[in-house]
């Protein structure tokens, strides 16, 4: 329930138009009662003598049920109905009908243009308030630290952005139709069967209690299942988009058949959730129909007695009775629903919410400084981490001191934690021990924002948008000079390849930049960090192997980029280590060493050594 509440917040801002609609509906539903009661003196007019006695039996029926209904809503009816009767029932028969045909098509123009008017706006609440609440959570996701995104598939993120989205719209439409549609129907139609006959009326309504209980009954069952039915949805989408985003590494292994599997296994068990659901879900309304009709017959024949023996109801108000008495079973029948569509839409709400409620654990403390101008150091002090789900230290007490203008190469066997190390200065993560200060202050104590525009970070994956070269190189400064642009682009020898380009700095490059070659990609990013001309730059060089060629416009590259600057690299070429100011050898989260590459040559059992003998040795 206080989900559902927390839906509704979004609806809130929409109240204007809940107000028209309520309005319009008003008019429907009138509109709606009154195509049926117009049946009754079309009835009459057809199968009955002269419209004189007929307007007899239906003032006395309304008189019969006067004690039933308020005073004033008896004068409005006896006026309309007097001046219904004042207007259609002149003139011969023939002119009877053909006013009534008149009425008739008046009466339902009007009703489906206020049906009509009505669900264009309470869609245009539905979409606009699940669009403000997409945004929100949209928003709400840059706040989230990378972890977050570590744990949670991205196939399910988006499936809760779309499918959940979706639901969550069907509960407010189902509100809608729950709080004002349906009871406003109910309500003209029982005013009509009422009017006609209280008794018949009473002995009508055994069917609502009766089909409200078992539909209750089975909403509670589908509210269990539905969770499970979004969490396989979100479990196909993750395995479509891991095999999507990795589509060359499925080819190149011949892997298709085991993702065919692996994708078939995800659908059927799908399949075997919904058609669960379904079974229940679809028994509803048989359910409903069965009891409803039952009772139906019994009024049938309990009315229709009334009318051939004791003559106590006319024929046609009989008719005008049943009509309305079936009007009202498909809103009655729709409201059982309702609950199932608001159970549905609160668990698909809770998987949306889950995410607006998730708190990031990096954000800006309560009275964080501006990082202005970063002057001198940065410094590890004592520094430990690990993962959240992990019991190893990926770090450990790592002490590391960079001076402005420092090229410091991070290096050590794999998985050692270079990467962590240099993810923890733009506080993608915190360091559960130490701290890490840059120019005596912890970075903890810098807003977010001014922390990482000091920093151009290039990581091991190179990430291009689907957009231009130009709005990928100035990524996130709007209308940049083009020079510059062509500037950085030049300092990162990528202006070459790009004039070649059919359209040059304007050419869009495809999803994840998959048009162009590694190497070329890699000068784009580093482009990219040019541009942004940072103070700190953390480089983390990818390990992928160029050519030669290529490698060599990718080092200079990298050389121009550190220049005048502070640099973080982790370093796989041997020309960037030789660049460097001092070398941090680091292995399962330790710092074995440090010094200049001449100083760690010299130690003759020195893990340095043995990598470079390994890993370098050819490039000499
Ligand atoms: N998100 C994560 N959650 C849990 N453990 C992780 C996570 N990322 C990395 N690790 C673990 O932390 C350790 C250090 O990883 P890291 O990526 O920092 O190594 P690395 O030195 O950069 O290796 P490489 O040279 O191969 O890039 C590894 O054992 C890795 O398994
Ligand atoms: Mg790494």
């Amino acid at each position: 329930m206080q989900t559902y509440l927390r839906i509704l917040k979004y609806v809130k801002p929409y109240w204007k138009n809940l107000v028209l609609i309520f309005i319009l509906s008003i008019f429907y539903a009138v509109l709606n009662g009154l195509s049926i009661y117009l049946v009754i003196p079309l009835l009459d007019t057809l199968f009955q003598g002269s419209g004189a006695t007929q307007q007899v039996s239906t003032t006395q029926s309304l008189q019969s049920s006067s004690s039933f209904l308020p005073g004033f809503l008896i004068d409005l009816k006896e006026t309309a109905s007097q001046w219904f009767t004042d207007f259609v029932y002149s003139g011969d028969k023939i002119e009877i009908l053909m006013k009534i045909c008149v009425v008739i098509l008046i009466v339902f123009f009007l009703k489906n243009l206020f049906g009509y008017l009505q669900s264009y706006f309470m869609a245009y609440v539905e979409y606009s308030s699940m669009n403000d609440l997409r945004d929100a959570a949209y928003k709400h996701l840059h706040k989230l630290p990378i972890s977050y995104f570590k744990k949670e598939r991205v196939g399910n993120l988006i499936s809760r952005f779309t499918n959940d989205i979706s639901k969550i719209q069907d509960s407010i439409s189902a509100t809608f139709s729950s709080l004002i549609k349906e009871p406003l129907t109910i309500i003209v139609f029982l005013i009509i069967a009422l009017s006609i006959s209280w008794q018949l009326t009473l002995f009508a309504a055994v069917i609502l209690p009766v089909s409200m209980l078992a539909i209750m009954w089975i909403g509670l069952k589908v509210r269990k299942q539905s969770t499970l039915v979004q969490r396989k949805i979100a479990d196909i989408t993750s395995v479509l988009q891991e095999t999507i985003s990795g589509v060359k590494v499925v080819k190149a292994f011949g892997m298709e058949p085991y993702e065919n599997r692996k994708f078939v296994k995800e659908t059927k068990s799908y399949l075997k959730t919904i058609l669960k659901i379904v079974r229940i879900r679809d028994a509803a309304s048989p359910i409903t129909e069965m009891i409803s009709i039952i009772v139906g017959a019994v009024i049938i024949y309990y009315g229709g007695t009334l009318v051939l023996k004791s003559a106590t109801i006319s024929a046609s108000l009989f008719m005008g009775f049943l009509l309305a008495i079936f009007q009202m079973m498909k809103p009655i029948k729709d409201l059982s629903t309702v609950n199932n569509r608001i159970q549905e839409a609160g668990a698909a709400a809770d998987r949306i919410f889950e995410i607006l409620d998730t708190v990031p654990d990096i954000k800006d403390s309560k009275d964080a400084k501006t990082l202005n101008d970063f002057k001198g150091t940065v410094r590890f002090n004592k520094v430990s981490f690990k993962y959240e789900d992990s019991e190893e230290w990926v770090l450990d007490d790592i002490n590391i001191e960079v001076v402005k203008g420092d090229i410091i190469a991070l290096v050590g066997p794999s998985g050692g934690g270079k990467s962590t190390l240099v993810d923890l200065i733009p506080r993608f993560y915190d360091p559960i021990k130490g701290s890490i200060l840059i120019d005596g202050e912890d970075i903890r104590n810098y807003t977010l924002d001014s922390l990482r525009s000091k920093m151009g970070i290039v990581t091991q994956e190179t990430f291009l948008f689907n957009s231009s070269i130009k709005d990928n190189i100035a990524y996130g400064l709007d209308n940049y000079p083009d020079d510059k642009i062509i500037e950085a682009a030049k300092a990162a020898n990528a202006h070459e390849f790009i004039i070649q380009t059919n359209d040059g700095y304007d050419t869009i490059i495809g999803e994840r930049g998959i048009k162009l070659s590694g190497g070329q990609r890699q000068r784009l990013t580093i482009a990219r960090a040019i541009l942004k001309n940072p103070d700190i730059m953390i480089f983390d060089e990818a390990t992928s192997a160029l050519d030669s060629e290529s490698e060599i416009l990718v080092q200079e590259a990298i050389e121009r980029m550190m220049k005048n600057r502070t640099t973080v690299v982790i370093a796989h070429r041997l020309s960037t280590i030789r660049n460097a100011t001092r070398i941090i050898v680091i292995e399962r989260g330790k710092i074995i060493q440090t010094g200049t590459h001449q100083e760690l040559m010299l130690r003759e059992n020195g893990l340095y050594k043995k990598l470079y003998e390994m890993q370098f040795r050819d490039d000499d």
